[in-house]
C-alpha cells in the first residue's frame, strides 16, 4: 500500500487538500451544506452560554455556525489535520470568534477532556473518517453532560425515488469527477466510497445505541443526501 492510499480519510488527507477544502464543499454540495450545518445547531437545543465541542471539526465551519447561532456559546473545535485547523483559525480571526472558539488538535478516539466537560458536542461530516467509530461516539457520550445533546451530521447515499436517483448518480458519477478536476482524484474517490461504504440511518442509529447514546431524531436531509442524527447520553439507572 503507498503511503498516499494508507492515509485516505486520515488527518494526513485532510492536509494535503485543506486549501481547497471549504471551496469543494460548496460546489458538490450544491451550496447546501451551510444550511445542513444551521439545522444542526437548531438540533443542540442550547440554552444561554452553553459550552460545545465540535470534533472533528476541520476548517471550523460548523463551530462558526454554532458561534453565530448561540451569542453567548463558548466552543473548542478538535481535528487530526493541523493544515485544516489553521486555516479554521484564520477564518475565525477574520470573524472576530477567535475569542469564543479554540481550535485544538486531538483525536476523536481519545478526547482530552473530562467526563461531562460540554453541554453539547458536534461531529459533522467526521464520523465516517473515524477508525473505531463506535469509540469515537462513546467518546462524545462520556464528554457531555447528562441531558446535553450530541448531533452527527453525515452523507449518505440516498436510496428511494426520482430525486434519489439523481442525488445517486450526483454522488456516484459527479462527485469523484468534479473531485478529479478540481480537487484530488484519490481523495473525493475515497469521498465516494466511503460514503456508499456508510451503514444505512437506521443501522448507524443502531450503533449510536450501542456507544451509550438515546437517539432522539433521525432526520434526512435533502432526500437522504444528508442525515442528522441526534442524542443524548444514556442516563445509568
Ligand atoms: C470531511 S472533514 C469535516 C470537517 C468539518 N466538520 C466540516 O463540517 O466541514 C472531516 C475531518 O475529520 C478529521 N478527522 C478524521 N479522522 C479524525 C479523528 N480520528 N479525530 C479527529 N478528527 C478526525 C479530518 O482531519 C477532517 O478535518
Amino acid at each position: 500500500m503507498t503511503t498516499e492510499l494508507a492515509t485516505l480519510g486520515s488527518g494526513a488527507m485532510f492536509d494535503r487538500i485543506a486549501a481547497r477544502y471549504d471551496f469543494m464543499n460548496r460546489v458538490l454540495s450544491l451550496g447546501l451544506d451551510q444550511s445542513w450545518r444551521r439545522r444542526t445547531v437548531k438540533a443542540l437545543m442550547l440554552g444561554e452560554r452553553p459550552r460545545v465541542l465540535d470534533v472533528a471539526t476541520g476548517t471550523g465551519d460548523l463551530a462558526i455556525a454554532i458561534a453565530n447561532g448561540c451569542a453567548g456559546a463558548e466552543i473548542v473545535g478538535l481535528d487530526l489535520s493541523e493544515k485544516m485547523l489553521a486555516i479554521g483559525r484564520d477564518k475565525l480571526a477574520r470573524a472576530h470568534l477567535d475569542q469564543r472558539v479554540t481550535m485544538l488538535a486531538g483525536d476523536a478516539q481519545a478526547l482530552p477532556f473530562k467526563d461531562c466537560e460540554f453541554d453539547a458536542a458536534t461531529i459533522a461530516f467526521g464520523i465516517r473518517n473515524v477508525p473505531d467509530r463506535a469509540l469515537g461516539l462513546r467518546e462524545l457520550a462520556r464528554v457531555v453532560r447528562p441531558g446535553g445533546r450530541i448531533a452527527v451530521l453525515e452523507l449518505g447515499e440516498p436510496r428511494r425515488g426520482v430525486l434519489g436517483a439523481a442525488a445517486r448518480f450526483h454522488c456516484r458519477v459527479l462527485v469523484p469527477r468534479i473531485g478529479a478536476l478540481l480537487g484530488g482524484r484519490r481523495e473525493y474517490r475515497y469521498l465516494q466510497t466511503s460514503v456508499a461504504a456508510f451503514p444505512p440511518p437506521d443501522e448507524f442509529a443502531e450503533i449510536m445505541r450501542g456507544a451509550g447514546l438515546d437517539v432522539v431524531e433521525v432526520a434526512p436531509l435533502t432526500f437522504g443526501a444528508c442525515t442528522l442524527f441526534v442524542a443524548t447520553p444514556k442516563e445509568e439507572l
